[in-house]
C-alpha cells in the first residue's frame, strides 16, 4: 500500500480525521498538502515532528478561486498532485433536529460546504492529476447516508450526494486514468462529532457501537486505512465504490 512520494492534498486538515490522515500520510512518505479554512500549522507541527513532509494552505472549499489557489500552491511546491482527500465537512457545526425543523440556512450551508466544496475541489485538482497521468480522489460520505440517519437531514442529504457525486465523476473521469471513490465512515469521536452530539454524544457513539458487527468504536486510523488503499496503486482497479468503514453496520 505505498503513497511514498505521490502528492496528497487533504481538505479538513486542521483536526480530526483530516489531521489524522495528514499523519498518516506523511508518515508514509506522501507530500501532504494540510488544507483548511482554519489555520493547519498544529498539523504541519505534528508531522514535522515525525520526521514528515506537509505544507499549510488556506482554503475555503466553497470558494472555487481559493481552491484554485490552494491546488497551484501544492503544485507548485511539490511539483505534481497524485490525489485529492475531500474530507472537510460542515459536521459539528450544523444544528440538528426534524426534518421540518431545520433552519434553511443551515441546509443551504450543509449543501454548500459538503457538496458543492467538493466539485469547487476537483475542478481545481482534476488538470494537474490528469497532467501527471492519472491519480485518486476520495471523498468522505456517512454512515449517516448509508444508513439513512434521521433528525440531520441536512447532513444526511448531503453525504448521500457525495456518493452519487462520486459514482458519476468515476465514469467521466475513468478515460483519464483519475479513479473517483468514497468512504463511509460510522461515528468516531473527534471534535465535530462531540459538537454534533452534545449532551448525547456517549449515548450516540454507545447506539452506533450496538449496531455493528465488530464491538468498538471507529478510529481515525480506520479510516485512513482506507484513505491510504484507496489512494495507492493497490487499488488500481477500483472506482466509483462507496467503501463502508463501519464496523458492518450495512452491508452493500
Ligand atoms: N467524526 C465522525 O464520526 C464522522 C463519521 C462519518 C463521516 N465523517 C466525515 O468525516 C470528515 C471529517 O470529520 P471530522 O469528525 O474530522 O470533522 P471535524 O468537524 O472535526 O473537521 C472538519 C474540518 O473541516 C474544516 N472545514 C469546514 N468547513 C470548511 C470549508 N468551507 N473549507 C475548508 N475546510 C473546512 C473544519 O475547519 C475542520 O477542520 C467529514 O467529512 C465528516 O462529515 C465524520
Amino acid at each position: 500500500m505505498s503513497v511514498n512520494g505521490k502528492t496528497v492534498l487533504i481538505t479538513g486538515a486542521a483536526r480530526g480525521i483530516g489531521q489524522e490522515a495528514a499523519r498518516i500520510f506523511a508518515a508514509a512518505g506522501a507530500n501532504v498538502v494540510a488544507a483548511d479554512i482554519n489555520d493547519c500549522s498544529q498539523t504541519v507541527e505534528l508531522v514535522g515532528k515525525e520526521g514528515g513532509k506537509a505544507l499549510a494552505v488556506e482554503l475555503d472549499v466553497t470558494d472555487a478561486a481559493s481552491a484554485l489557489a490552494a491546488v497551484e500552491q501544492a503544485v507548485g511546491e511539490f511539483g505534481r498532485l497524485d490525489a485529492l482527500i475531500n474530507n472537510a465537512a460542515l459536521y459539528g457545526a450544523l444544528r440538528g433536529g426534524r426534518f421540518d425543523a431545520i433552519a434553511e440556512a443551515d441546509w443551504d450551508a450543509s449543501m454548500n460546504v459538503n457538496v458543492k466544496g467538493i466539485w469547487n475541489c476537483c475542478k481545481a485538482a482534476v488538470p494537474a492529476i490528469r497532467q501527471q497521468g492519472g491519480g485518486s480522489i476520495v471523498n468522505i460520505s456517512s454512515l449517516a447516508a448509508t444508513f439513512g440517519m434521521p433528525f440531520s437531514l441536512h447532513y444526511t442529504t448531503s453525504k448521500a450526494a457525495v456518493i452519487g457525486l462520486t459514482r458519476g465523476l468515476a465514469r467521466e473521469l475513468g478515460r483519464d486514468n483519475i479513479r473517483v471513490n468514497a468512504i463511509a465512515p460510522s461515528a468516531v469521536l473527534t471534535e465535530g462529532t462531540k459538537e454534533f452530539f452534545a449532551d448525547k454524544t456517549e449515548v450516540a457513539l454507545k447506539t452506533v457501537k450496538a449496531g455493528q458487527a465488530l464491538q468498538r468504536n471507529l478510529e481515525a486510523v480506520d479510516v485512513t486505512g482506507a484513505m491510504t488503499w484507496l489512494v495507492s496503486d493497490d487499488s488500481r482497479f477500483v472506482t466509483g465504490q462507496t467503501i463502508a468503514v463501519d464496523g458492518g453496520t450495512v452491508f452493500h
